[in-house]
């Protein structure tokens, strides 16, 4: 293929037809590619381009279900979308093992969030503090007056707190405004709120106010889940050991950690996704949340109870909504709603915890044991008999051999794939 010209002006008025005529003039797509790009699955043509700008297609991932869940007492099929085989069956079988001991139990999740508000240029920073507070209540009702709705259904702008920051270009007070969101994401409603009360907040400090935004560090809502993981189903007193070592490795290690969260997120960001949230505000909210102290740190902790078994607990901030954004608009997401059985973000959260749980228990126990790749390789072994172009009918052979021989590689099932077809033996 020849390079190209990456500048093209109005594309985004283009329709997606006209887009990707001009998109296969440039790149010239086979049949199949442009059937591909033709293909938008559940959603009609209107309804995704109003998405995202510059829309050519759709994208899909598979979606599957991780069994045996129970939160506080009430059973959840939880669906997930990833690209990466062995997470969901690895959360199914925690959730199994902690059913043992009753499941998991969570928190209530507030649905608090944070907007925050940028005042610089300031002379006497007390003064303004005072002048703040003094103000509290017009602010707190001109920042609700966007949203009569919120306000009436129980939630909206309650309170908010002020930090004084040192910087390079002097001090500033950021403004926290508080929002109970109650089932939203929140983001929208808060970055309208931050953004109305300022030119007034402006006024009364006497300083110059630049950024109003949401904080994706998301600390008035944090999930807090803990399940006991029942010694034997985990493979007993050795594996739990190897457990409690991988634990110590992560908080001593930010390396380690950040691994070990990794394995955490398998599970959130796979809910995230399935139920249209948005996956970057969890991501950066729970890794900031692991660097608080100062050092980053898994978000997990692990114990042995007087049984000898395996508690583990998680503390992450997961702002999740079900109204909203792609949460309503997404058919699919809405559906994961309705498998979850879930009515409030309050509840998502505590299962998004309680899978991020399960994910790293399951992560953990593998590595504790026999490693990951094992089971890992497994599944990854049937994709590159596909990639290697086996038929469909001879996967399952193929895959089986390059498990047996340890060596999963695509030039290694072309190999067998030919000796098989040439009857030798293997
Ligand atoms: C792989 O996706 C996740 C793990 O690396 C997590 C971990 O190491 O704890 C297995």
């Amino acid at each position: 293929m020849s390079e190209y010209n990456s500048e093209i002006s109005g594309f985004y008025n283009l329709s997606i037809k006209k887009r990707r005529k001009l998109l296969s003039k440039l790149i010239k797509f086979n049949e199949d590619e442009i059937k591909l790009l033709e293909n938008l699955g559940y959603f009609s043509e209107s309804q995704i381009d109003t998405f995202i700008e510059n829309v050519i297609g759709s994208y899909q991932l598979p979606i599957g279900i991780a069994c045996n869940f129970k939160i506080n007492n009430k059973d959840y099929l939880i669906p997930m979308v990833i690209e990466e085989p062995s997470v969901v069956a690895a959360a199914s079988n925690a959730a199994k093992i902690a059913r043992k001991h009753g499941g998991f139990h969570s928190e209530n999740v507030q649905s608090v969030m944070i907007s925050q508000i940028q005042i610089t240029n300031l002379k006497k920073i007390e003064d303004v503090k005072k002048k703040l507070e003094e103000h509290k209540e017009t602010i707190l009702k001109s920042a609700n007056e966007n949203d009569p709705l919120l306000v009436e259904l129980g939630g909206g702008a309650f309170d908010f707190e002020v930090r004084e920051l040192k910087t390079r270009k002097g001090d500033m007070l950021i403004v926290h405004l508080l929002v109970d969101v109650l089932d939203a994401m929140g983001a929208n409603v808060v970055n309208t709120m931050a953004e109305s009360i300022s030119p007034y907040i402006e006024e009364i400090s006497g300083g110059k106010i630049y950024l109003r935004i949401v904080s994706n560090l998301a600390t008035y809502r944090v999930a807090k889940c803990e399940a006991t993981f029942d010694k034997d189903l985990l493979g007993g007193r050795e594996v739990i050991e190897g457990i409690l070592n991988a634990y110590e490795f992560a908080l001593a290690d930010p390396y380690r950690a950040t691994t070990h969260n990794k394995g955490i997120m398998n599970g959130i960001i796979a809910l995230t996704i399935a139920t249209g949230n948005d996956t970057r505000a969890i991501e950066s909210g729970a890794h900031a949340y692991a660097a608080l102290s100062g050092q980053y740190s898994p978000l997990t902790k692990f114990e042995i109870d007087s049984d000898g078994n395996l508690v583990g607990k998680i503390e992450v901030p997961l702002a999740l909504g079900i109204i909203g954004g792609m949460t309503k608009l997404h058919p699919m997401a809405r559906l994961v709603l309705k498998i979850l059985n879930i009515k409030t973000a309050n509840e998502l959260s505590q299962v998004a915890a309680a899978l991020g749980l399960a994910q790293n228990v399951a992560a953990l126990r593998a590595l504790a044991s026999e490693g990951i790749q094992e089971g890992h390789m497994v599944l990854h072994s049937r994709n590159i008999a596909k990639l290697a172009g086996v038929p469909e009918n001879m996967i399952e052979k193929v895959a089986n051999k390059l498990v047996q021989d340890k060596k999963i590689r695509v030039d290694y099932a072309k190999e067998i794939l030919r000796r098989m077809q040439n009857n030798e033996n293997l």
